[in-house]
């Protein structure tokens, strides 16, 4: 016990900053617990805004930086405004802070800060790291198909080429294969100055030394060659975070550990779990939709209906009469589920989700087929990947409609389409097992990181 003690406390101090939403903080909890296991100390600097629960990490140290952001819930719709506030307002108070860590580690001779790893959205960390005369690292949270993309975005505006028609074009993109223009990770309100500005931001390393990503070579490797073609740093895919990381919840939103039970009564592969996420909402009408559409499938179904996703309003006052009666026991509706428990229950056997990265990659590392129904940015690149490039997930394409919903239910979930479609994702989870183990590439850059930071 002094032992570990001793050899911790001779390793360097990470600084974490992560931007404070759910499918950020999950990510880079994740690297947090990896590299701690590893034998370094970890301090989570963050805003009060959707503060992570430090009891949930006792190992790490954590700073609340007060921010002077606004606790409303925050829609897709306020994402990029809010993201250029929380830069423009948080620099000088992380800076400051940052400063005092380093003065108080000169004089009181504690463990060295090697570096602040910041997620891409927390782009002011570049110049607060150069500041304080830290080296720092990028953590990208989305999939390297979405960083061409986006990059794609860049130059199909330069040509003028980026016009309002986007977003329904099937045209296809050039050089990134299979997607269309309309699956560009546009912003949710288009492609106005604001979201060009945004990209560049994220996308500017200027001093970072390196760039951590949350995927791995057996899902992206083509994308991944490109990336490191045209970055001046080193990058480091050592995804899939959770499956590498201690298991650990991170959630913000107290999980509802009832549907566990509810899963334990239902037969092997039946179960459809539908999630949109955190920050993802539907209109009452797709409400109705989905909801008569899981009815009329027959099928069992476990549905995340979070606080604040539909509305404003209780779900139980938007669904019309009739539907809990149709249901019965077939269906389950949560606020918050245990995710990663959920997908990897024998029960589940397909995931209707909205397709955000960690959603994603959770899904395939259980070998769980899914329906694809993306809502904004990124997700509309991994549901094209996952429905034409790894070929485990049915693409909803149009707006929700019950019998269209009911029908790709039932490929999913009982045509032999569904269990090609499971066996495929099955076999993806088992290459990724292998990924993340001794030999594999992704475990090579996990150690090629640490040795990069024992560097410093
Ligand atoms: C956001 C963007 O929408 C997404 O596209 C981007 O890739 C990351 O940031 P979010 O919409 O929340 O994320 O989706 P996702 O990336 O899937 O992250 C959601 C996280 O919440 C997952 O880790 C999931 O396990 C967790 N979750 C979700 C729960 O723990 N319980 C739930 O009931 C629902």
């Amino acid at each position: 016990m002094e032992m570990e003690k001793e050899h911790r406390s001779s390793h360097p101090r990470l600084v974490l900053v992560p931007l404070p939403f759910q499918g950020h903080i999950n990510p880079m909890l994740q690297l947090g617990s990896i590299l701690h296991s590893k034998g370094f100390s970890i301090t989570v600097l963050h805003t009060a805004f959707n503060s992570p629960i430090p009891s949930n990490y006792p190992e790490f140290v954590f700073v609340s930086i007060p921010d002077n952001l606004s606790e409303q819930l925050i829609s897709a719709d306020d994402l990029l405004p809010f993201i250029s506030l929380l830069n423009l307002n948080c620099g000088v108070l992380f800076q400051e802070c940052l400063a005092k860590m380093v003065q108080k580690q000169e004089v009181e001779n504690e463990p060295s800060i090697a570096c602040i790893i910041y997620d891409e959205c927390m782009y002011f960390c570049d110049a607060v790291a150069k500041y304080v005369k830290l080296p720092s690292i990028v953590l990208r949270t989305t999939s390297a198909s979405t960083y061409l993309s986006r990059n794609a975005i860049l130059q199909l505006k330069a040509e003028g080429v980026l016009t309002s028609q986007v977003s329904t074009s099937q045209d296809l993109v050039p050089g990134l294969h299979p997607l269309r223009l309309k699956d560009l990770p546009v912003s949710k309100i288009g492609t106005p100055e604001i979201f060009l500005q945004f990209i560049t931001n994220i996308y500017k390393t200027r001093t970072s030394s390196a760039i951590i990503w949350n995927t791995n070579d057996v899902l992206e490797q083509p994308s991944l060659r490109e990336i490191q073609k045209q970055c001046q740093v080193g990058i480091f895919p050592v995804g899939p975070l959770h499956e590498v990381a201690p298991a650990s919840s991170s959630s913000l939103i107290k999980e509802d550990n009832s549907c566990i039970t509810w899963l334990e009564k239902q037969k092997q592969n039946t179960v459809l779990y539908v999630s949109l996420g955190s920050l993802a909402s539907v209109d009452k009408k797709e409400l109705g939709e989905m909801a008569w559409g899981l009815a009329n499938s027959k099928q069992p179904f476990l549905w995340v209906i979070r606080p604040g996703s539909v509305d404003d309003q209780e779900w139980k006052k938007l669904l019309t009469e009739g539907f809990v009666e149709a249901v019965g026991e077939n269906g389950c509706i949560v606020k918050w589920a245990p995710q990663k428990e959920v997908l990897a229950h024998g029960a589940v056997g397909g995931f209707w989700t909205h397709c955000g990265w960690n959603s994603t990659l959770e899904s395939i590392s259980e070998g769980v087929p899914m329906i694809c129904k993306p809502c904004f940015g990124d997700q509309r690149v991994n549901a094209r990947h996952a429905s034409q490039v790894w070929r485990i997930g049915i693409q909803l394409e149009n707006m929700c409609e019950r019998g269209e919903v009911e029908r790709a239910i039932k490929r999913l979930m009982v045509d032999k389409e569904g269990k090609e479609m499971r066996q495929r994702a099955k076999n993806l989870k088992e290459r990724i097992q292998l990924d993340i183990r001794e030999g594999g590439s992704s475990y090579n850059s996990l150690n090629e990181l640490i040795e990069l930071i024992m560097s410093f």
